[in-house]
């Protein structure tokens, strides 16, 4: 008790210091080269405007309508696409939905559009003028990987980019719609460590005036990352674990001994690769968007052993929680690159190698190709894929720890408290533990399962069990209370149910002695507050 009223000045106190450590974060001194620092890109990249979407190929047997498709995208939460064209079913089905698609332009009309101004700009009325904004065209992807697949053209890319810019600039789209190429990985020579990357030389003549152009327009640089061909390409050199963005061990992680900066996924490290190579030509102000990412959920016994549902749900669920994470590259931690998965549906009609048909999320007809594991980033992809997930405390912790988490969760936190009162539903069990797992589950689902809901400085984790129990419903759960009063004890001394009144009288005097301001920043300052403070 005494402990409790001499934590409010510690607060105070804490607070203060917590705005500004803040004001210096490790982002901004890591940052001290400079790189970016001088971004003049349109759309600035905020790191909360990171996203993960997905490309949508077709060649799909019984393809959905495109009023189904759209709907399957709703359905899924999905707020991100690419279109491998600029279909007029799709953009027009697209119309009103709140959902960004990037449209590309297929490397076979590059000739045209590279050697008329005139047919670039028709182009873009009919594609873009057309449905914008009532289709929310964000962004034109000139080409696939030509540079690579298709050299003959190369000479064609920026001059239809610019042709095509200097249309969306008369149609005065140009700081809505960003123009830019995707290339392959290969255009990046040594990207392992990534500080030593640089573009193949033979390239830059086209490279260069590009990233250059880029720069100037502010568009992004559009990159293929496929750590899974790293992986292949690289048995032995490249652990697993290591493209799956599993946790590693120390010892494993890849450390770039020019920079110090440590590797824990090699999708990063590809993205860093690509800042070192641009740097090189003393571009420094393009950021990174990766138009395809992915893993094959099945592949050739022999030759694709890797391509297996099971790799692919951890890639691609790693990969979700990664971007939403936000925590950026080891080079630009302010900066998260946003992903297009590749892809989708599996496209069924593709020829072998038998991975080529299976790189979906689903089948054509939207059943889940298997199942991601992406609870704790909200509700994207979250329907039909996972299990309803409920937030609870871990076992084997001492119930001062767990207390804390509780005090704040019933208050800073809002989670609704009242049925663990005496006398409601969830009292009983009357213990710190049961408690608190009722405050975390309410909390945690308070927050759309938001990144980082689940975690009260690690006492917290998610379950796939619904943790209700008698009459006790948790938040989250299907079940149907039968609720009917417990009767109240009139003996309650130190209890959990004790000192969770007394926390919660503590917490709304807190509220209501610092300023709106400040109980929001304490919300967000919360594990680092009960670090502190424990
Ligand atoms: C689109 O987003 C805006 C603002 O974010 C919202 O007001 C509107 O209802 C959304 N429309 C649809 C169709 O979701
Ligand atoms: C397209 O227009 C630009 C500037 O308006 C001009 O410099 C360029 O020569 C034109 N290209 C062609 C192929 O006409
Ligand atoms: C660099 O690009 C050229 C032209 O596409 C290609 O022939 C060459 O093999 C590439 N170099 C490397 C090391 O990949
Ligand atoms: C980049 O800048 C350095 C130093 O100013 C210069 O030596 C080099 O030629 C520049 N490279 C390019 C591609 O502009
Ligand atoms: C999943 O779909 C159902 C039925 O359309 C809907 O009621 C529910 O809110 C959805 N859940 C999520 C997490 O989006
Ligand atoms: C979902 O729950 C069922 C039954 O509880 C279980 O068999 C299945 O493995 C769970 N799926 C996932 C993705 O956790
Ligand atoms: C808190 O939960 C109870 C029981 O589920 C519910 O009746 C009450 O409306 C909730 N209060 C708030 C503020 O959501
Ligand atoms: C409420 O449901 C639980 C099981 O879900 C059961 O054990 C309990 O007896 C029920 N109570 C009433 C009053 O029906």
């Amino acid at each position: 008790m005494a402990n409790t009223n001499t934590k409010l000045p510690t607060l105070l106190l804490l607070l203060l210091i917590l705005f500004f450590s803040i004001s210096s974060s490790p982002a901004q001194l890591l940052n001290s080269n400079h790189l970016l620092q001088q971004q003049h890109i349109q759309n600035e990249p905020s790191p909360s405007s990171s996203y993960v979407g997905v490309n949508i190929g077709t060649d799909v047997s019984n393809l959905l309508s495109p009023t189904d498709l759209v709907s399957f995208l709703h359905f899924q939460k999905i707020t991100h696409v690419r279109i491998y064209d600029a279909n007029p079913d799709i953009l027009r089905a697209l119309s009103n939905t709140n959902i960004s698609v990037i449209i590309s332009i297929p490397n076979n009309q590059l000739l045209a559009l590279g050697s008329s101004n005139s047919t670039a700009a028709l182009w873009v009325y009919r594609n873009v003028v057309s449905y914008y904004p009532q289709t929310l065209i964000t962004a034109i992807s000139v080409g696939d990987e030509v540079l690579t697949t298709l050299p003959s053209s190369s000479p064609l890319l920026l001059p239809a980019i610019t042709s095509l810019y200097n249309a969306l600039l008369a149609s005065n789209l140009h700081q809505h719609v960003q123009i830019s190429t995707p290339h392959a990985a290969s255009i990046i020579l040594d990207p392992f460590p990534p500080s030593q990357a640089f573009f193949n030389q033979t390239l830059v003549p086209f490279i260069l005036p590009l990233i250059q152009f880029l720069s100037r327009i502010g568009s992004p640089l559009m990159m293929n990352f496929y750590p899974y061909y790293v992986f292949m390409e690289k048995k032995g050199v490249v652990p697993i674990d290591n493209a799956l963005f599993k946790p590693l061990t120390p010892d494993k992680e890849m450390v770039d001994p020019n920079t110090l900066l440590h590797y824990e996924n090699v999708l990063d490290a590809m993205v860093d690769a690509a800042y070192f190579s641009m740097k090189n030509l003393n571009v420094s102000d393009v950021v990174v968007l990766v138009t395809e990412t992915g893993w094959p959920s099945k592949g050739d016994a022999k030759e694709e052993p890797f391509a297996t549902k099971d790799n692919a749900d951890t890639y691609n669920s790693n990969l979700i929680k990664h971007v939403f994470d936000r925590t950026g590259t080891p080079l630009h931690p302010e900066i998260t690159p946003s992903v297009y998965i590749y892809e989708l549906f599996n496209e069924d009609l593709r020829s072998p190698p038998v991975s080529e048909a299976n790189w979906g999320l689903f089948y054509g007809n939207t059943t889940p190709s298997y199942l991601l594991h992406v609870s704790g980033v909200g509700s994207f992809l979250a329907n039909d894929t996972t299990n309803q997930t409920y937030c609870i405390a871990m076992d084997g912790l001492d119930s001062r720890t767990l207390q804390a988490a509780l005090d704040w969760a019933c208050g800073p936190g809002q989670a609704n408290c009242s049925e663990i009162q005496p006398g409601e539903s969830c009292y009983q069990p009357n213990n710190v533990k049961s408690h608190a797992s009722y405050a975390f589950d309410s909390y945690f689902q308070k927050e759309g399962k938001a990144p980082g809901s689940c975690d009260f400085k690690g006492v917290a984790m998610i379950t796939t069990t619904d943790p209700s129990h008698g009459s006790c419903v948790f938040p989250g759960s299907k079940k149907v209370s039968n609720k009917t009063k417990q009767v109240v004890s009139s003996t309650i001394s130190r209890s959990a149910g004790d000192k969770l009144m007394m926390s919660r009288t503590f917490s709304s005097f807190k509220i209501s002695a610092v300023n709106n301001i400040w109980h929001f920043f304490l919300a967000a300052c919360f594990p680092t507050l009960l670090l502190v403070l424990l």
